[in-house]
């Protein structure tokens, strides 16, 4: 049996790596505050995060995302992703940002080892990705769009958190943005979390509202690869780029779960909304622990339960995605 399969015969082929909680955005529905530094705890440093990522590699896992906060906030992040992509096994390196600082680091990133870019941009609209983040920097985000064309990434994906009354008019102007660009945009449903709960009863909206818009344009669901994520694909023969939707809260949306995450400080999550963590960190500091950590993910792995608690407004400890990684 793969070492990485749960109590109901799930297989974890992804690992969702956070490496910082920081972020410099605000968004409206994550850190609408900014980001507040808790007490002063430093974030995994190079060495253990390879010591963690050999580990899941001994145990199958073949593709890390790196995701935070906002993981390019760190300074050794190019040295972290070769050190990653210098690891056996691990096929695919994933980031997730919010884009700020490609048109400088992309290029160094790529050249690092870097196979895939998801990039939140929640609005086409300049004004309103402005209100939504805090910050005017949707110009630099394009170009680095661009640039990530430019360099062959084989898979772009950009994420815009579906919000009500924000930007859930924006589908038509969505599909003209993918006419030619080979990209996929994935509209997140938004979800409740320890700290949005005013704001989640104002701005959510289910996912399905925009499948009827995407059937009556002639758009049609793509099969599920075996170790996609969570998305629902649409292509449209006239359009280069592809279209999803997230949906947490729709039925069997957990039978899919095909991702563990480990947080900024080495806490091993087996749910987005689960209600405990299993420190990995005092297992990272020397080779010799090798075993012990193998150990630990194996027997972890087997508690991880059918589903998140979500329907029940149960948000576990997630007061906001940032401080897990999305
Ligand atoms: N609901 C849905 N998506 C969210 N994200 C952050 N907070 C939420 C939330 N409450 C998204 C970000 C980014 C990804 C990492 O998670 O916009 O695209
Ligand atoms: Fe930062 Fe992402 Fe949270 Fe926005 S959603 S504040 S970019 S961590």
């Amino acid at each position: 049996m793969n070492p990485l399969t749960d109590g109901f015969g799930r297989r974890f082929p992804y690992l969702r790596l956070s490496l910082t909680e920081a972020c410099n955005f605000r968004c409206t529905y994550c850190l609408p505050d900014g980001y507040q530094a808790g007490p002063v705890r430093g974030f995994l440093q190079v060495e253990e995060i390879r010591r963690l990522v050999s580990a899941f590699a001994t145990l199958g896992m073949h593709k890390i995302r790196l995701t935070g906060g906002e993981p390019s906030l760190r300074k050794d992040l190019e040295e972290i992703i070769a050190t990653v992509a210098a690891v056996p096994g691990i096929r695919n390196i994933a980031i997730t940002t919010n884009g700020t600082v490609l048109p400088r680091r992309l290029p160094g990133w790529h050249r690092a080892g870097l196979t895939a870019l998801n990039v939140s941009l929640d609005s086409l609209n300049r004004e309103r990705f402005k209100r939504i983040t805090g910050h005017d920097r949707h110009a630099e985000i394009l170009e680095g769009i661009e640039i990530a064309q430019q360099l062959g990434m084989p898979a772009i994906k950009l994420n815009a958190v579906l919000l009500r009354d924000a930007n859930d008019d924006e589908l038509p102007q969505w599909m003209e943005f993918i006419r030619d660009r080979p990209v996929s945009v994935r509209f997140i449903e938004l979800m409740r979390t320890g700290d949005n709960q005013a704001y989640f009863e104002r701005h959510h909206l289910r996912a399905e509202v925009l499948l009827d818009q995407l059937q009556a344009a002639g758009w049609s669901l793509c099969p599920r690869a075996p170790d996609a994520g969570p998305a629902q694909e649409y292509a449209h023969p006239d359009h280069r780029g592809r279209i999803g939707i997230i949906a947490p809260y729709s039925k069997d949306f957990c039978r899919g779960c095909n991702r563990l995450r480990v947080t900024a400080t080495g806490d091993l999550r087996l749910c987005l909304f689960g209600d405990f963590g299993i420190a990995l960190r005092p297992l990272l500091q020397h080779d010799t622990d090798r075993d012990a950590l193998l150990a630990r993910i194996t027997t972890q792995l087997g508690l991880k339960a059918a589903g998140h608690g979500l329907h029940q407004g149960q948000t576990g400890l997630t007061p906001h995605l940032a401080s897990i990684g999305g």
